[in-house]
């Protein structure tokens, strides 16, 4: 792929925050961008790093009208040995295809889309913060530009890569949420699109989330949409649960977003011996394990949070403390174990570090 580059000149370059622990989380982005445009009758073409800067779109752009976008989320660390490294990325533009097929929008070569982003970082190399727990987050984006109102497949799209130096997602840190047991809203249906990484699934969610801060939680647990009864995800990452030794997370019905955190953590725990389990679970037998004390632990998986491990349920009225209340030595464990890779402290034996330089 040809990349044209028109960089920012030193001088009006952006400060740098200090102190990226600290700044809410996706709200500080670098100086440059990815872009490149398709046509149907081109396919891709004018790859491009420039200025991140306001796009230039029309108001019927379809994207605006009938949400036809995709998006993925990882991250690029500064390594123990000063080196920068991105974690898995491959994966992502594997399931950003997934999601362009479901949504019928273009799909990207994944390894020229790799070596694309690997350009852009070395552009943008200074802004991978170096602190433990702070990452530079990268937001692969594709959206569908065509003017126009009525509802079909986009002509031309846009797909475009931003970066932002990041902290922890939630403002508890690696510190174990509160959730609650959501039963008013659902997540995803069979034959929908919740397996898909598209922007409408997490402006559904919004309205839970918030019912659920106000109720003084982090986080809902979403249950299936058809029987109000097997548990999906936990707010936008997925949720694994520790009973009577066994770790369990819901298979991959096509309601669930096949996290690659969730099949990271899937893979070490196979690694290490444990009991890795992928089934349907229901909220009856989640709450009769916190009753009877087989449930241990309780931990979401994902991105951006990476291991968020699960303090408190609250269910029909009644609050579960999972555990003792505090971190679970599981949920450490793989927070060390994927923490420890991710910036070079434990041997990657998967190969998933994809270095930068
Ligand atoms: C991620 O975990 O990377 C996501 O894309 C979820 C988003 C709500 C930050």
């Amino acid at each position: 792929m040809e990349i044209t580059k028109t960089l920012v000149p030193e001088a009006e370059r952006k400060a740098k925050p200090h102190d990226v622990a600290h700044i809410p989380f996706g709200t500080a982005f670098t100086d440059h961008m990815f872009l490149m445009d398709w046509e149907a009758n081109t396919g891709w073409h004018n790859a491009r790093i420039e200025k991140y800067q306001h796009l230039k779109l029309e108001p019927s752009a379809l994207v605006f009208h009938y949400a036809q976008e995709a998006f993925e989320g990882l991250k690029a660390y500064c390594t123990k040995n000063g080196h920068h490294a991105m974690f898995r990325p491959r994966n992502n533009f594997e399931r950003l295809n997934l999601t362009c097929r479901r949504m019928c929008l273009p799909e990207l070569d994944p390894d020229e889309t790799v070596q694309a982003l690997k350009e852009l970082l070395r552009e943008e190399i200074d802004w991978i913060p170096q602190e433990h727990g702070t990452a530079l987050y990268i937001r692969p984006t594709l959206i569908a530009t065509e003017p126009y109102i009525g509802l079909k497949t986009a002509k031309k799209c846009l797909f475009y890569i931003i970066l932002c130096p990041v902290g922890p997602y939630y403002q508890e840190g690696f510190n174990p949420v509160k959730i609650k047991v959501e039963e008013k809203y659902v997540r995803a249906t069979p034959g929908g699109v919740g397996f898909a990484k598209t922007g409408g699934n997490y402006a559904a969610s919004v309205r839970a989330e918030n019912e659920a801060i106000q109720k003084g939680f982090t986080q809902v647990l979403w249950l299936d949409a058809i029987e109000r009864r097997y548990v999906e995800e936990v707010g936008s990452m997925n949720i694994f649960f520790v009973i009577n030794g066994e770790i369990i997370t819901p298979g991959l019905t096509g309601t669930i977003l096949p996290g690659i955190t969730r099949d990271s953590v899937l893979q070490t725990g196979k690694r290490w011996g444990k009991n890795m389990i992928e089934r349907r679970i229901s909220i009856e037998e989640v709450i009769e394990s916190a009753r009877d004390g087989s449930l241990t632990e309780i931990f979401g998986a994902g991105t951006a949070a990476v291991i968020s491990p699960v303090g408190e349920l609250y269910y029909r009225g009644d609050s579960y403390t999972i555990g003792d209340g505090t971190t679970g030595p599981l949920a450490q464990q793989f927070f060390n174990e994927l923490t420890g890779i991710q910036y070079g402290n434990v041997e990657d034996s998967f190969n998933w570090m994809e270095y930068i330089d």
